[in-house]
């Protein structure tokens, strides 16, 4: 099975990795499996804007002003950001002419795909005009765009200097203090330069006699305001984030693609810098780069970078995201990783790289280094030593930058190993913000989009994460373009090839309990027990502090806190099944969390075990196979998670003796006989096409891994049953699983998880469970549990779907053996 391969795949390539960071770990950590799945039929609160124009992939939220500005292929649009899909939107038409496209077609580029105005820089200016670029078929152009009429200019700027000609490029642009921070590929060339413009001092990167950027991609930039509270009088700094080719790399076993081994790497300028004034005249002075890495450096390429604060540079963290591929590339994974600034910081007070011309390679430099410290940025010290600006620098300091920009030390992930890993993923774009909870704690939440369309949303706690829900956004697997997060509409908004969405920061109400509520972890969650509900802890802000530190919330274990509350409600309704012996009855009971196992228990004690006594344990219900007497009595189905018990569904089971009526059947005599043969036929058919399913399954799992294409909606999980408890200290404890409601009231007298005592049944049901088969379907299988998720359309999702093929035998099964008789209880 690739599933068990992959930790071990995993494993080895980390262990002839150099110089990666350690990661011998559990091997459950090797695939995160977000709690909750949320499909896009399931999905609620959402809105959405689509124009007649496609590639929403630029946004720009105002909060002041309420708007989310939208650039996408060939037009502007200004949205209320309190819903997206009002109507209310404003729009720019902003494409390029049928004779720019003519051309853009001469030149050889597609006309189909690049040769249109696509919108790749969209930002506030000054009070009054927002500043866009587009790449207008390979000629870019610049606008300054009033924001109140949103109406583009008489007048266009130049934007060769500014924007990408390739649409597909990887961008990212700042204004600060009016000046333009760019970084991409510029020109029909396509060279790769970070530069200043529109600006008193313009700047770019040096090219001779060695390139600073080697083929560079860039994902992110941001500005830290590092000159705050400096004690030092430091300067703010611009961070860059990219991939390019290594220079560096080069030895051992990775020698031959030395020449396409490209590395991630983060690269600072400092905001002040105005340049050299003979040397590096008009380029960078403090341009310094290190190496990024977060799993397995060899494999892995820089996705998207988020970087949070909370109000000080000091806190300053950045999440990164990357996928790893293999050389084969049949499996593909993604991974999360945290830096701290301060780390980022002393990575450049760190020492530097030379290149040795003798052996034409690059090593650590161990000679003597100038003073004022090449890159640095120019502080209070340096003012006082009559070095106001970069122009002051000695020429010994400017010709050290020039030949020194690489750091020696690689920026490693805090705590030395990535917080997230998770196979069958590509994670495209990230965003986070800090979430303070009630209690005062504060936790870094963080949305993942993927390239086929979910969203992932993660909380970082300690050393790794927990995926509190994944939720498919888009229909068709296309991928997530961009995401930015308004806490002030609760909203993330997500830029897709197709429109922009606009979904909920959480949805607390999908938590119908006090356990399932902590259970999930979300810190924009907690339980009210006063209003019995699961509410958003922000929405409180303006109740009295008494209700908000009542809210229950464990966030760091996930499980303690619902101990007293009030909710301890009647069990859910019992629901009764009356079968023949000798027939086989589904008992359903779905799980709502993927990391959730599924408990049987018969009266109250006895644990079911799978593959005992008839007994099949799948997640999504139980099968008893072959009913005897002794099956009859109360099942009670429950969810174990995170070292709690959750009752979800109680059956009563009566097994009924088949009256010794003369069946239709022919054979009389030698059909008693021939029974328990027919019965292990059945039995050995059934494994038959379980280990058939089990083969059918690897090697589809294999051909989609081959395929590594999208692969829609189904999702894959398996979860090991071995060390599932391991690490919580909390004793299994049964709590039950609804809040009380309307119709439940004045029910108090029976405790959690009452078996003993059980309602008085309501009318039983008819069908032994088989046709009420949940839309998800899960294979039964003992050792492992594995949710294959169904198409809507009801059609069942390949040709290894063993609880159907499973239904349908035993369905047949049922017609011949059964007797026109119905069920006493059902009449
Ligand atoms: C624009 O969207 C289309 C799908 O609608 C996609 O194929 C294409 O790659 C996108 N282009 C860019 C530059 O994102
Ligand atoms: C692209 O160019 C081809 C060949 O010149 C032409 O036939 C086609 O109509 C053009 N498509 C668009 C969308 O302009
Ligand atoms: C903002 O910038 C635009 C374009 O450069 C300029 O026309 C306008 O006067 C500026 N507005 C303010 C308030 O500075
Ligand atoms: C730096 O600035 C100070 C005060 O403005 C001035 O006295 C000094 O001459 C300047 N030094 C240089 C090298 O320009
Ligand atoms: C469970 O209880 C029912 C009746 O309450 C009884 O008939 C049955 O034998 C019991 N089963 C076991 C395994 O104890």
């Amino acid at each position: 099975m690739w599933g068990s391969l992959w930790p071990l795949l995993l494993s080895l390539l980390t262990a002839t990795a150099v110089p990666g960071p350690s990661s011998r770990r559990p091997s459950r950590e090797l695939d995160a499996i977000p709690r909750m799945t949320i499909p896009y039929e399931e999905l609620s609160g959402t809105r959405h804007f689509k124009g007649r124009v496609q590639n929403y992939s630029t946004l720009l939220l105002e909060e002041d002003s309420g708007k989310l500005l939208v650039g996408a292929r060939g037009a502007l649009f200004s949205l209320n950001a309190e819903d997206i899909g009002d109507g209310t939107h404003k729009e720019i038409r902003w494409e390029a002419s049928p004779e720019m496209q003519n051309k853009c077609h001469q030149k050889g580029k597609n006309n189909q795909t690049e040769c249109f105005n696509h919108v790749r820089f969209l930002q506030r200016l000054n009070a009054t005009h927002l500043y866009t670029c587009g790449t207008h078929a390979f000629q870019p152009l610049c606008a300054a765009i009033d924001s109140e009429a949103f109406t583009l200019p008489a007048t266009f700027e130049e934007g060769k200097e500014k924007c990408p000609y390739d649409p597909a490029r990887g961008f990212t642009g700042l204004i600060i203090d009016g000046g333009l921070y760019t970084a991409t590929r510029y020109e029909f060339r396509s060279i790769p330069d970070i530069r200043r413009s529109r600006h008193p001092h313009s700047l770019r990167t040096e090219e001779a006699p060695m390139h600073w950027l080697n083929d560079a991609e860039f994902v992110f930039s941001v500005l830290v305001r590092e000159s705050e509270a400096s004690p030092v009088g430091d300067d703010d700094k611009v961070y860059y984030f990219f991939t390019e080719r290594a220079a560096e790399e080069g030895s051992g076993s990775f020698a031959q693609s030395r020449s396409s081994h490209r590395v991630a790497r983060v690269a600072r300028v400092c905001k002040g810098d105005l340049g050299g004034k003979k040397i590096l005249q008009k380029k960078w002075t403090s341009f310094l780069k290190a190496r990024l890495i977060c799993h397995i450096p060899q494999y892995e390429t820089l996705r998207g970078v988020c970087h949070l604060d909370a109000g000080t540079s000091a806190h300053t963290r950045f999440y990164a995201a990357f996928t790893l591929t293999t050389q084969w590339k049949t499996l593909e994974a993604s991974a999360i990783c945290r830096y701290d600034l301060a780390e980022v910081q002393a990575v450049f007070s760190g020492p530097y790289m030379e290149y040795q011309d003798g052996v034409r390679r690059w090593s650590r430099y161990d000679g003597g280094v100038p003073e004022p410290r090449p890159g640095s940025c120019i502080t209070d010290s340096l003012r006082s030593r009559g070095y106001n600006s970069s122009r002051d620098l000695p020429s010994m300091v400017l010709d050290f930058v020039k030949l020194h920009p690489l750091m020696a030390r690689p920026l490693i992930p805090t705590r030395g190993r990535s917080l997230l890993l998770k196979h069958s993923v590509r994670y495209t774009h990230l965003t986070g913000i800090p979430v303070t909870t009630p209690s005062g704690h504060t936790y870094d939440l963080l949305f993942l989009g993927t390239a086929d369309g979910w969203i992932h949303k993660a909380v970082v706690l300690g050393s790794g994460m927990h995926i509190i829900e994944e939720t498919q956004v888009l229909r068709e697997p296309q991928s997530v373009e961009n995401l930015v997060i308004s806490p002030t509409q609760h909203s993330l908004y997500i830029g897709t090839p197709s429109g922009v969405i606009q979904l909920p920061l959480s949805s607390c109400y999908r938590y119908r309990s006090c356990y399932d509520c902590i259970l999930a972890r979300d810190p924009y969650c907690g339980w009210d027990p006063s209003i019995c509900g699961c509410v958003v802890t922000t929405t409180l802000a303006n109740r009295c502090q008494m209700s908000r530190t009542a809210l229950i919330q464990d966030i760091e274990r996930g499980n303690r806190g619902c101990e007293g509350s009030r909710d301890t409600a009647p069990p859910p309704p019992l629901k009764t099944r009356s079968v023949l012996r000798g027939d086989d009855v589904l008992l359903p009971c779905d799980q709502p969390s993927n990391l959730a196992r599924a408990l049987w228990l018969l009266n109250g004690s006895m644990g079911l075990n799978d593959g005992q006594g008839g007994y099949r344990v799948g997640v999504d219900g139980l099968l008893v196979t072959d009913t005897q007497p002794e099956h009859s009595g109360n099942y009670g189905c429950y969810a174990e998670e995170n070292g709690l018990r959750t009752l979800l569904a109680l059956y009563s089971l009566t097994v009924r003796p088949v009256t010794p009526a003369p069946a239709p059947q022919a054979p009389a005599a030698p059909g008693s006989q021939l029974t328990p043969d027919v019965r292990l036929l059945y039995v050995l058919a059934i494994a038959a096409l379980g280990g058939l399913c089990l083969i059918l399954a690897s090697s589809l799992l294999y051909m989609a891994c081959l395929r590594g294409g999208p692969r829609g909606r189904r999702r894959k999980y398996s979860l090991g049953r071995a060390g599932r408890t391991g690490g919580s200290a909390v004793q299994l404890q049964t709590v039950s699983g609804q809040c009380p409601g309307e119709e439940d009231e004045g029910d108090d007298g029976e405790g959690p998880g009452g078996l003993e005592a059980p309602p008085p049944p309501p009318p039983a049901e008819l069908t032994n469970g088989l046709v009420a088969l949940p839309s998800r379907l899960r294979r039964m299988n003992g050792n492992s549990y594995m949710l294959l998720r169904q198409s809507d359309n009801g059609v069942a999702a390949g040709p290894c779907s063993f609880a159907e093929e499973l239904s349908r035998i035993l369905e047949k099964r049922k017609h011949t053996q059964l007797v026109e008789q119905l069920d006493e209880s059902s009449v």
